[in-house]
């Protein structure tokens, strides 16, 4: 619970809204994969990266509120089991800033298939909710480095399939 990531880094305004921060791989790794698609007319921003485990615990019990405990466990990791709080995950969107509109946009598709060039993993597809038991996020990428990240696009694998 008391777990902050020692090498945050804040991510250009370019690319993000205000105060987003990832790991400095991550975001080395992030920026460059952003200044590139925008160089090719896509707009990638960062919307939510690193999660506090008290942010995260507001978040889980926000969905819980709203829409009950088991709809929250498919949408919300429990505080302390967000891969948000590693500071490796980052949530995008287009300039619209609207994640939840993302798989319509262009620049979906430029993510989907790009983004492992640069170490980033869709890490909730659509077909693979019996394996990672979340619902499909195609806003939430998690970056493991580009070995594995090529690895894991090429053999259509989850993290989870990666691991086993
Ligand atoms: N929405 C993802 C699963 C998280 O809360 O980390
Ligand atoms: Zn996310």
């Amino acid at each position: 619970s008391d777990y902050i990531p020692n090498d945050l880094e804040s991510i250009s305004l370019e690319y993000s809204c205000k105060d987003k921060y990832l790991r400095k791989d991550a975001r080395i790794a992030f920026e460059k994969m952003a200044k590139e698609a925008k160089e090719e007319g896509f707009n990638i921003i960062a919307v939510s990266t690193y999660r506090s485990y008290d942010y995260q615990e507001k978040l889980y019990n926000n969905y819980v509120k709203e829409k009950g405990v088991y709809y929250a466990d498919l949408a919300s990791a429990r505080p302390g089991h967000s891969e948000h709080q590693t500071g490796l995950s980052v949530d995008v969107a287009d300039s619209s800033l609207d994640y939840d509109n993302f798989e319509s946009t262009k620049e979906f598709t430029w993510m989907i298939n790009n983004s492992y060039k640069y170490g980033f993993i869709l890490r909730y597809p659509k077909a693979k909710f019996h394996i990672t038991g979340f619902k499909y996020e195609p806003w939430h990428y998690r970056y493991v480095g580009n070995d594995i990240a090529t690895y894991i696009y090429k053999n259509k694998l989850t993290l989870e399939e990666y691991y086993k």
